[in-house]
Formats: C-alpha cells, sequence, structure tokens
C-alpha cells in the first residue's frame, strides 16, 4: 500500500491549525460524544456549547438520561430546535439500558441502529470515542471531496451521494503506513475543521488549503460552482 497524501496532508495540519479544545475533545467517553455529535447536527458549535454543557450537568450518563422524564429532557432541549433530536436520544438511552446493559456499543452496525444516528454520525461517535476506523460523509465533507475530486451532480441525489460515500471510505488512512496515518481522530476532525474555517460554502480560503495542490476545483477555478447546487 501506498502513503495517502490526502489523509496525511489533513492531519498535520489538523495538529497545527485544527480545532483541538472543543468542550467535547479530549474525551473518550461515549455518551458524551454522541451528545455533541446530535447537537451539531443541525447546529453551530458555538450555539451548541453553552447547551452541551448544562445538558451534561443535569444528565451526567446515559441512566440518569434515561430514567429523565422526556419533559425534562425537552426542557433542556428548549432554544436549540429540532426537537425530534431530543426525543430520539431519549429514546435511544433507554434503548441502551435495555438492551446493552447501559453501555454503549462499540460497532459502527449496531451504533447506527439506535433511533436518531445515521451513517455518518454513527461513524463520527466510532471513531472519537472508540478509535474506529469508520468514514464519515456531513455536508461540510461532501463540499470537500466535491471540490477536491471535481465531483459533479447534486451531494443530494442518491447516485451523487453513493459516489461521495465511495470516496470517503476509500480517503480513509490504512493506519499501516506511518503513525501519522494512524491518527483516525486527527483525520476526522481534520475534515470537520477544514470544513468549517477552510473548505467553506462561499468564498473557500484557498490560499490556506492543505489540499490546494491535489485540489481539482483549486486548479480549475472552479470552487464557485462545485459543489453542485440543487437543480431548480
Ligand atoms: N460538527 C459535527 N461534529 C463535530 C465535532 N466533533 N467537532 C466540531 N464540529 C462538529
Amino acid at each position: 500500500s501506498i502513503a495517502n497524501s490526502f489523509a496525511t496532508r489533513l492531519i498535520r495540519w489538523q495538529r497545527e491549525h485544527g480545532r483541538h479544545h472543543l468542550p467535547w475533545q479530549n474525551t473518550r467517553d461515549a455518551y458524551s460524544i454522541w451528545l455533541s455529535e446530535i447537537m451539531l447536527q443541525q447546529t453551530q458549535v458555538g450555539t451548541v456549547i453553552p447547551y452541551y454543557r448544562r445538558f451534561l450537568q443535569c444528565f451526567p450518563d446515559i441512566q440518569s438520561l434515561a430514567s429523565a422524564p422526556l419533559d425534562e429532557v425537552m426542557v433542556q432541549w428548549s432554544g436549540l430546535g429540532y426537537y425530534s433530536r431530543a426525543r430520539n436520544l431519549h429514546k435511544a438511552a433507554q434503548r441502551i439500558v435495555g438492551e446493552h446493559g447501559g453501555i454503549f456499543p462499540e460497532e459502527v452496525a449496531i451504533i447506527r441502529q439506535l433511533p436518531g444516528i445515521g451513517r455518518s454520525t454513527a461513524a463520527a461517535i466510532a471513531v472519537f470515542a472508540f478509535g474506529k476506523r469508520a468514514a464519515i460523509l456531513d455536508g461540510n465533507v461532501k463540499r470537500i471531496l466535491s471540490r477536491c475530486f471535481g465531483i459533479e451532480g447534486y451531494p443530494g441525489e442518491k447516485q451523487v451521494e453513493a459516489q461521495l460515500w465511495q470516496k470517503a471510505e476509500a480517503l480513509l488512512p490504512k493506519g499501516d503506513e506511518s503513525p501519522i496515518e494512524r491518527d483516525i481522530e486527527g483525520y476526522t476532525q481534520a475534515l470537520m475543521d477544514l470544513g468549517a474555517t477552510i473548505c467553506i460554502r462561499a468564498r473557500p480560503m484557498c490560499g490556506s488549503c492543505p489540499l490546494r495542490l491535489e485540489c481539482v476545483a483549486f486548479r480549475d477555478n472552479r470552487a464557485g460552482s462545485l459543489p453542485t447546487p440543487r437543480p431548480r
């Protein structure tokens, strides 16, 4: 196998320029990581932080969440929006207690069966909580991959999304080349941080991007038209 320059460049960049002090980093507590990923699904980091801290003070572990009345959970969630996230969180906590002995499952395939957890969120939790080698593909990552590899078509289309998932899986650091390629957490955080700070939707900062030497959109000056917008 050959070294993966995409992963290596991202991991090195994340170590120097990425975010390292978000409240859900530097923990391996699967419950805290799960909570952060659910809150971050549709809400910005800056909005999430105070809710995340308050929620954890109120419900410090899976057991306390599972045994709380749903309306108390909703009170802690109120203001964050997308309230089905809170109902699913509560239902999933009860299922973890009832079906997994109160222990958060480690396998992506099992995590994915919990309510409110899709393929990308399951992968993020498995990476950050358990160091599993799994691919994420949220909106930010779709944008990075569309641009870097010149993948055309609206990412909301099934066939385009399938192509992006295939790329995301193929790009995962192998973990058998160098210590740097063993850092699956750093790699995953790098994708999130690059998408949030450099490879942003409007006016991306390509001059500061660690991928610019291999990015199709940068080479062809197409960052403004990739990813392909929703057809209308
Ligand atoms: N968005 C989704 N997951 C995130 C994470 N773990 N850190 C920062 N932003 C995120």
